[in-house]
């Protein structure tokens, strides 16, 4: 599983599991599985209401905590209490630590100190990243002002058929690895026959591509599927590449 190296060292695996419309039941099914293919990397958050079966999986599966990537991220409705959010988050995850914990989403005003609570928890080592997401350009400029220490990831909307170049570019250029969600276009987008050919060509789904196009584009991507077969297929995308014609078409779409 390659990883990349965020701004302060922790290395964070390019492909995790994505948990959102998950209860805990089903994640702490489907966190346990991913697992047990080789998944090291799982993305939820306070608003998926799943972070007590994520917990219960991570526990469960005799690997060192050490080798597993736990993300979680904050809530706007606690932006008035981050710290206590988090303690609540990790308290639901019955971990010792979170990864990395990140603003889920930004309000028209931030007020500094909500950064500053996530700078704190940093500091005491609750956290070994911190970062932001649904972040665009205008956002992580006005937050670069006033951090001590900048955010080390983004995580956003991603997928060729939504594909912000000038985002991704910046965040490469500030330092700020970019982490793809709905890569999968949520299953909307599919069929497209362009990306269709594409995955004729290298016997692989048109889901493997929209992943491997992630990768190559130096994004973390986190898929979400709560079906072990589609799991494996997720995860079987370090074995080919795409050609620089087959990036610029899907980058096209
Ligand atoms: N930060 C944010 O604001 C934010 C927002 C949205 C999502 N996220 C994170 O990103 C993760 C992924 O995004 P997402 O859940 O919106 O969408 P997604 O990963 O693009 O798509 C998930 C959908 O695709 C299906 N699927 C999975 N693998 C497939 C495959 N190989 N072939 C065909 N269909 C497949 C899944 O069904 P099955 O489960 O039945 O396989 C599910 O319906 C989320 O779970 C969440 O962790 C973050």
């Amino acid at each position: 599983m390659p990883s990349l190296t965020l701004s302060n060292g922790v290395s964070i695996p390019q492909l995790g599991l994505g948990t959102w419309k998950m209860d805990d039941d089903e994640a702490e099914r489907a966190v346990s599985e991913a697992l047990a293919i080789g998944y090291r990397h799982i993305d939820t958050a306070k608003l998926y209401g799943n972070e007590a079966g994520v917990g219960r999986a991570v526990r469960a599966s005799g690997i060192p905590r050490t080798e597993i990537f736990v993300t979680t991220k904050l809530w706007p409705t606690d932006f008035f209490s981050p710290e206590a959010a988090f303690h609540r988050s990790l308290e639901l995850l019955g971990l010792e630590y979170v990864d990395l914990y990140l603003i889920h989403w930004p309000a028209p005003i931030m007020p500094k100190s909500i950064w500053h609570a996530l700078e704190k928890l940093y500091a005491h080592e609750y956290v070994r990243a911190i970062g932001v997401s649904n972040y665009g350009v205008r956002e992580l400029d006005s937050l670069f002002a006033y951090a001590k220490t900048k955010p080390m990831v983004n995580q956003v909307k991603c997928s060729p058929f939504d594909f912000n170049k000038q985002l991704l570019d910046h965040c490469k250029k500030n330092g700020v690895v970019f982490e793809a969600y709905s890569p999968l276009t949520r299953g909307t987008h599919l069929s497209d026959p362009q990306l269709r050919r594409i995955a004729d060509l290298h016997k692989k789904t048109p889901a493997q591509i929209l992943l491997r196009w992630n990768i190559e584009h130096g994004m973390v991507t986190i898929p979400k599927s709560s079906n072990p077969e589609r799991m494996r297929q997720n995860f079987a995308i370090f074995d080919f590449s795409l050609s620089p014609d087959e990036m610029a078409t899907l980058d096209s779409l």
